[in-house]
This record gives structure tokens, sequence and C-alpha cells, in this order.
């Protein structure tokens, strides 16, 4: 067992000097929800939309954003009985008036669409949604969050310090953010654990001990079983784990980072130097003494958000290795990289070329049919090596059908099940690329990523 120092006081402060919004940061925020509040207000009734309530939710209303995160949610209330498909006109009517006064405006899709605007330089989204009685009654996912506020706000006052070091602290470890790209906390989750411990430090030694299984249910209103390795059951919905979208590598990196930081706690855990982007040379030395085989595939990046770009890519990660591995190919690790432009799933393999000859097992001798109909067949075959009897069985030496990994892919990669988009931008083109080759790619984004992979 390691034995922890406690966590400077000064240390603490050290980071919220950099994190903590200022008060002019914190009045401009206000200032500008203030400004959309009436602008979606004076829209509905430019539209004639009655019954609308503006709520701000997020961390900017809770007092929790991380200083420089300029994001602002903003939910558009309707009744409960408005019909889903009003509720969505109206309120897209509504945030596309407000978005005439933006910088920027963009549809996106959730369960239900929404719009996010850039405004005055703060991300801010405009979200319909319908008013219902309590968050285990809701008609989409989005109801849930003014519920969630509701709860917060009263519980975490007094201490928002607390989860700005916690985010902080995540980020640090690359495990803040719930998006399907990176499978980690989310900043409710986040406020939950500060509600549940107390504070970041009681949280960050509670987690040095935590295990897959882990609840915490601070309504003690839930008896489901649930399958994810962090379970908090959301206070305002038994039915739901908060943490659901944390994968079992985030959650261990947490477990990770905690305990790496008791042993020696210092800035570097909340602030990590930045990652230098690899060299040519770099690489180059790297396959040198690695002597694995590194491959690329490479296609143009799809057109989609990230929460739909990247569950296809981390499926195509997992299909393109079983077909590795069904063709005797050792993968070591699997990877994926996604830029503007380009997208890269990384293989890493004991080698990328196998012998030409394949051991080939048959059926045993005395299943006689079988047994000569297999005989037959290979015997006469072209590109036979031989045959033997081993342990009872036929075996032939055969022709091995794909002797490089390149080959493979390039031959079958289309045969493995890729999501939609993905499968679209493959079947438009994609380059197989080997080793040094991989110099080709520049994005100093990739040569970051190089850097953590080899
Ligand atoms: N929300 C949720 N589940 C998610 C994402 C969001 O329930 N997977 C709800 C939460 O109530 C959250 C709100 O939507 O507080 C706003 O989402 P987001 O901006 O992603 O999180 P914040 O809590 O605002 O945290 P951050 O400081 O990272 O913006
Ligand atoms: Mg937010």
């Amino acid at each position: 067992m390691e034995t922890y120092t406690g966590i400077p006081k000064e240390l603490k402060l050290a980071v919220l000097e950099r994190i903590k919004p200022s008060g002019s940061e914190r009045e401009k925020l206000l200032t500008i929800q203030e400004e959309l509040a009436l602008q979606v207000k004076a829209a509905a009734e430019r539209l004639g939309i009655p019954d609308v309530v503006v709520k701000m939710v997020g961390s900017a209303a809770r007092g929790t954003w991380l200083s420089g995160t300029h994001d602002i949610d903003i939910f558009i209330s309707f009744p409960e009985e408005t019909p889903r498909k009003e509720l969505e006109t109206m309120g897209m009517a509504i945030a596309k008036e407000v978005a005439k006064h933006a910088e920027h405006a963009e549809d996106r899709h959730a369960e239900h669409p929404y719009l996010n605007i850039i405004y005055k330089g703060f991300d801010v989204d405009l979200v319909p949604c319908f008013r219902v009685a309590s968050a285990s009654q809701i008609k989409s996912a989005v109801d849930r969050t003014p519920f969630h506020n509701d709860f917060v706000k009263p519980r975490i006052k007094g201490r928002e310090d607390e989860v700005l070091l916690l985010k902080q602290f995540m980020r640090g470890g690359g495990v803040y953010g719930s998006e399907l790209k990176t499978q980690g906390f989310s900043g409710y989750l986040t406020e939950l654990l500060i509600i549940h411990y107390g504070s970041f430090e009681n949280t960050v030694y509670a987690a040095c001990s935590w295990k897959p299984g882990e609840k915490i249910d601070i309504m003690q209103h839930s008896e489901i079983k649930h399958e994810e390795p962090l379970v908090v059951i959301d206070p305002t919905d038994p039915k739901r784990n908060v943490a659901a979208a944390l994968s079992l590598d985030k959650f261990c990196m947490f477990i990770d980072h905690c305990r790496e930081f008791l042993k020696s706690p210092d800035l570097s855990f909340f602030f990590p130097a930045p990652l230098l982007p690899f060299e040519d040379s770099e690489i180059l030395e790297r396959l040198e003494s690695r002597k694995s085989a590194q491959l690329a595939i490479v296609f143009k990046t799809p057109d989609v958000v990230e929460d739909v770009l990247f569950p296809q890519l981390y499926k195509m990660e997992q299909a393109v290795a079983a077909l590795l591995k069904e063709y005797d190919f050792t993968v070591i690790k699997t990877g994926v990289w996604s830029g503007k432009t380009e997208t890269a799933v990384m293989l890493e393999l004991i080698s990328g070329t196998l012998p030409n000859v394949k051991k080939h097992v048959g059926p045993p001798v005395w299943v006689k049919i079988h047994a000569e109909k297999f005989k037959e067949k290979y015997q006469t075959a072209d590109g036979v090596f031989g045959g033997y009897i081993e342990n009872g069985k036929y075996v032939f030496e055969i022709q091995r059908k794909y002797p490089t990994a390149k080959g493979l892919l390039e031959d079958r990669l289309m045969s493995c099940s890729l999501g939609k988009q993905v499968h679209q931008s493959v079947n438009e083109g994609f380059e197989i690329i080997e080793n040094a080759e991989i110099c080709r790619l520049k994005e100093s984004d990739f040569r970051v990523f190089l850097r953590k992979w080899m």
C-alpha cells in the first residue's frame, strides 16, 4: 500500500489561479446569457409561439465552467403535450431567429435537432426540450438536463472550486469529456462526485481504491444492476447511470492518475507539458528500434460530427484487427487518428509479412469420406508443397493466400463491416501505407499522436 502525503493548499491555489473565471469573465458570461434569454423570449413573441420558457443549464449556469471554455447551454422549453414535430419546428424557428444576431450557426442533431451558434465569441447551444414533470418522465434525453441543474445548483454552492479542480485534473489525465470520442467523465458526473465525496481531495483519495462495479447512489433510489465500470445513479432519474459513457480504460486511467498524483502532487497533473510533434528522424529511429510493422489505413475524413464518426472508427479498428487475426497476422495494438482532411486507422503488427507456406489441417484420417475428399483435393492442387499426417489428421502445406498484411487489407478491407459514413469514405478510396511511408502524413496533430503511439 502506498502512503500518500496530503495535497498542498498552495498547489490548489496555483491551479485555481489559472482556471477560475475572473470577476469580469463571470460578468461577461452572465450578461451574454441574459442577452440571449431575452432574445429567445423576443423571438418566441415575434413568431407568436406561446408558453415558451427559457432555461440556462450546464456549467455556465452553475458556476462550474473552466475559465476560457466559453460554452453556454440554453434550453427552450415547451409544454409537455406539444407534439414532437411541432417542438422541433417551433424550437428551431426560435433558435434561427436568435441566430440572426450570431457570427455563425450550425444545425446539429442529437436525439432531436438543436442549433449551435457562435455569439460574441461564445459557443452557444440552443436546445428545444419538453417541460416534463420529472426527469423519470422525459420524452427526449435532453429533457433531463434542467433537472440536473435544479439538483446540482443548491448542492454545489460554495464547492464550485472543488469541481473546477476535479475537471482540470481530469483534463490533465486525458479523461474529461463524455463525448463518444473520449468516453470519459462528463461535467455533470464530476459535480456529482464532488457532491458525494465532499471535495476534490476526497474524490481523488477514494478513486485510488475504486474497482469496476463501483456504485454511487446519492439518493439511494436504485436497485438496478448496471454493467458499466462506474455506476453513478442519476439523482434525478433512478434508471440512468450518469457514468454510462465512461469506458473501462478511461475509468482505470483516472484511478492511475489519482494514485500517481498523490505520490508526488504537482501542477503537471493538471497541466501536462504539451507533446511535440514527432519528427521524421524520430519516426525512423523508432521503427528501427521497435522492429515491428507499422501500417496505416488512410482515407478521407467523413464529413460528420465526432459523435457519429468515432464510434464508426472504433468499430473499424476492431473489424480490421479481427480480419488480420483471421489470416494469421499478430496484432500488437490498434489506434485511430482523425484530422480535418485525412483519417488513419493505425495498426502495429509483430510482422507485416508471413511465409508463403500455410499449414492447412484437415479431418482425422478415420473420418473416411471427408478425409478422402480432403486428401484428393489438396494432393492434386497447384502450389501445394506437400502433405503428411499429424495427430491422426491430414495436413497439407499449401500456398498462403495473403502473405502480406498490406495485400490482405487492399483486397478485403471492404468486406469488413463498417459504419455508414466510414464505409462510404473508404469505398471512395483508401491507401495502405507501411513503416517509413508513414512520414508522408505531415499534420502536426498526427505527429503528436505518433509520439504517444511509438
Ligand atoms: N448532459 C447530460 N449528459 C451528457 C451531456 C450533457 O446529461 N452526456 C447534460 C448535463 O446536465 C450537462 C448539460 O447537459 O450539465 C450540458 O452539457 P455539457 O456542456 O456537455 O456539460 P457541462 O456540465 O456544461 O460541463 P462543461 O464544463 O464541460 O461544459
Ligand atoms: Mg457546458
